[in-house]
């Protein structure tokens, strides 16, 4: 097997810094559109053949040192008893959101084992088709992130809802923050357990709260899931985006890798981090737009921060965009493979 990627989880060193993007299957690829028209974005999860299917594409199309298997993060609130549908130009909706404590305290307690059967079918299934190519990875929502939606019954610019039962009815709060990270955290074991190699925690909308707020109802939670994580013995990624002014908290919260994005300097995310965990970042996904001229000399300015570093990978600061030139993807991966095993050689 190609073990790059898992190399720099594991700090080891490493012959090329190893790249994958976030959310790299989808809909900038030709080949996820034709399937799309055909079946649902909720079907193709549900299908395991069609969800490894897509997984497989950007493996197919392009030099990836990881796949992601194709589910969401969305699909955990179904078996607590949340109504989810995706609406074309409207994104994600939750058509009876959690708004009492009544809500939270009727919520179900499925075994993700059960309620989420599809996604580990899709991941033993994905492990046969990869055939080592490149390692798998699973994932799973952060407890705040998949709050914010179960509340606001969608995407949120402001979190108004959520926020507002977090001040007002903290224990209803803390009650639906614990169902969560046992959710999640038995989910990612599950997921390890059935062949994910590595698993990442998205957390991609906790940069809308303070430190503090962070502190008190946010961080016990994460951190009990990403503990629950870890003891399936594989390396954990902790993403967040807007985490700038609290990434010694993230850090604290529990990860083997920490994922940033575009809003902080690798070199100063790298400071504040230390030497203790890997990092995983972060160039701006609009990059990709970007005359490749540009686009490879913000690349190479980004290795170039993190080049003498065990422990790092390549990746987006969020996820690819669907409008996204797909010829910049290819050139982008290849130019981090070129340029970063050249700088390794000239280093040796
Ligand atoms: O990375 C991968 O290739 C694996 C697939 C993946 C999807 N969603 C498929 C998807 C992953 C890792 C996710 C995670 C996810 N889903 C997150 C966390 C990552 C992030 O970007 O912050 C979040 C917040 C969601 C929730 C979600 N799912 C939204 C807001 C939307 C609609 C907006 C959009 O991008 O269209 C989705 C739908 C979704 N999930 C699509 C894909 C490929 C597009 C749906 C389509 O095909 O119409």
């Amino acid at each position: 097997m190609q073990t790059r990627f898992l190399d720099a989880c594991h700090g080891q060193p490493v012959d090329a810094v190893p790249i994958w993007l976030m959310r790299q299957a989808g809909r900038y690829m030709a080949e996820y559109r034709t399937l799309r028209q055909q079946y649902g974005i909720l079907d193709i999860i549900k299908t395991p053949e069609l969800a490894v299917e897509v997984t497989m594409q950007p493996i197919n199309a392009f030099n990836l040192d990881a796949a992601i298997i194709f589910a969401d993060i969305l699909p955990l609130l179904e078996g607590l008893g949340l109504d989810l549908s995706f609406i074309k130009g409207e994104g994600p909706v939750i058509h009876n959101p959690l708004r009492t404590p009544a809500d939270i305290a009727a919520l179900s307690r499925p075994d993700p084992r059960d309620s989420l059967a599809f996604t580990l079918n899709a991941i033993r299934l994905a492990r046969q088709e990869l055939a080592d190519r490149v390692p798998l990875i699973g994932f799973s929502g952060a407890p705040f992130t998949l709050a914010s939606y179960a509340i606001e019954g969608g995407s949120s610019r402001n979190y108004i809802l959520s926020k507002s039962l977090m001040y007002e009815q903290p224990q209803a709060w803390h009650s639906l923050m614990e169902l969560l990270a046992y959710q999640v955290g038995e989910y990612l074991y599950a997921q390890a357990e059935a062949g994910a190699q590595v698993l990442q925690l998205f957390d991609s909308w906790v940069g809308a709260l303070s430190p503090v707020d962070y502190q008190t109802y946010v961080m016990p939670y994460s951190g009990q899931a990403i503990k629950r994580a870890q003891e399936a013995g594989v390396p954990v990624i902790h993403f967040g985006t807007s985490t700038a002014g609290m990434l010694p908290l993230i850090k604290a919260t529990g990860g083997d890798i920490i994922g940033v994005d575009w809003r902080i300097e690798l070199s100063q995310a790298r400071a504040i981090l230390g030497e203790e965990v890997g990092i995983q970042g972060n160039i701006d996904p609009v990059l990709l737009y970007a005359p490749l001229p540009i686009l490879k000399e913000r690349a190479a300015a980004i290795i170039d921060q993190m080049i003498d570093r065990p422990g790092y990978i390549f990746n987006l600061g969020h996820g690819i965009l669907p409008t996204t030139p797909v010829e910049h993807v290819a050139a982008l991966i290849d130019f981090v493979h070129d340029y970063s095993s050249e700088r390794l050689r000239a280093d040796d």
